[in-house]
């Protein structure tokens, strides 16, 4: 097994939410996993397929239901936790612990290789694309998606609390930590860009629209799963966090009455290996 650079314990790994990922987050992640599938080029086939940073595994999942000619599904991620819900969630999942930095497979192996929402984690991205550039066949198929950037009210109120009870810099560094790129990805053509320089060509790039309706209650513990939440439970401690989420919720509540309607939009790009750049 290869070193992990985030332990167990550090409060920037999804092992500190890996039993709550799926029951808070699942219900957008696999509306943009399937969204993804959709917007594969007609007449895709692929017999082996990579996820990298997979998560619970929600992408291998949905796409071994849609093409059904794949054999060999692969996922790789930092989180021990993260890969072991993901082979609990499909059974011939080759979960591998691995930095999508540095991929242990061979070149030339895979016809398509996923990525929902890491890429933004990854410093070094370049690096990472390029090596997914590397483990796929000759015209092998690339697919990233990214949050696209929001300001709503609802999360605004949330990040107001939060610097209330760590600071801003602190919620700002959280963010940095765990996905230094999320800001830069967010922004319209970057994720192409990167494809781009990583010598893919961009064949599709689209967008999916989410929305969703919770309680003020569903809201905060949708956002305290994030790279704020997670350093506010860390610096706080459990019961001061639990002080300040129930505040929290307070403030939400009086601001907004009981509903929270909530929308994301996920962008995701496809991209093609050249098959001349075998
Ligand atoms: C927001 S989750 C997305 C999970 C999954 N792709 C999905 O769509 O549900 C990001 C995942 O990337 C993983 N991750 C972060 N940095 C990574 C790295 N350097 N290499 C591999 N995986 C990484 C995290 O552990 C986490 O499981």
């Amino acid at each position: 097994m290869l070193p992990l650079h985030v332990h167990k314990s550090d409060w920037r790994s999804y092992d500190q939410i890996v039993h709550h990922y799926d029951r808070v987050w699942a219900a957008r992640f696999q509306p943009a996993a399937q969204a993804m599938a959709g917007m594969m080029p007609a007449g895709c086939q692929p017999r082996a397929l990579l996820d990298i940073g997979t998560g619970t595994g929600i992408i291998p999942a949905i796409f071994s239901e849609t093409f059904k000619t794949l054999q060999n599904i692969a996922g790789c991620d930092i989180s021990l936790g993260m890969l072991q819900r993901a082979k609990a969630r499909l059974a011939n999942l080759r979960a591998v612990a691995a930095d999508a930095a540095a991929l242990p497979f061979k070149s030339d192996t895979f016809d398509l290789v996923t990525a929902g929402f890491v890429l933004s984690h990854l410093r070094e991205y370049r690096r990472a694309l390029n090596d997914v550039h590397r483990v796929l066949k000759g015209a092998g198929l690339i697919a990233a998606s990214n949050w696209t950037s929001t300001v709503d009210d609802y999360s605004q109120a949330w990040s107001g609390c939060l610097a209330e009870a760590i600071s801003k810099p602190e919620a700002e560094r959280a963010l940095n930590e765990v996905a230094p790129l999320e800001n830069y990805f967010s922004q319209e053509g970057n994720l192409e860009a990167a494809f781009t320089e990583s010598g893919f060509s961009v064949i599709h790039a689209g967008a999916v629209d989410l929305r969703f309706e919770l309680t003020v209650e569903q809201f905060v513990e949708d956002r305290e799963l994030n790279s704020g939440g997670r350093l506010g439970r860390h610096l706080l401690g459990n019961d001061a966090w639990m002080k300040f989420r129930e505040e929290a919720i307070n403030t939400l509540r009086s601001r907004f009455g009981e509903t929270i309607h909530y929308s994301r939009r996920a962008g995701v790009v496809i991209g093609q290996k050249s098959a001349a750049s075998v």
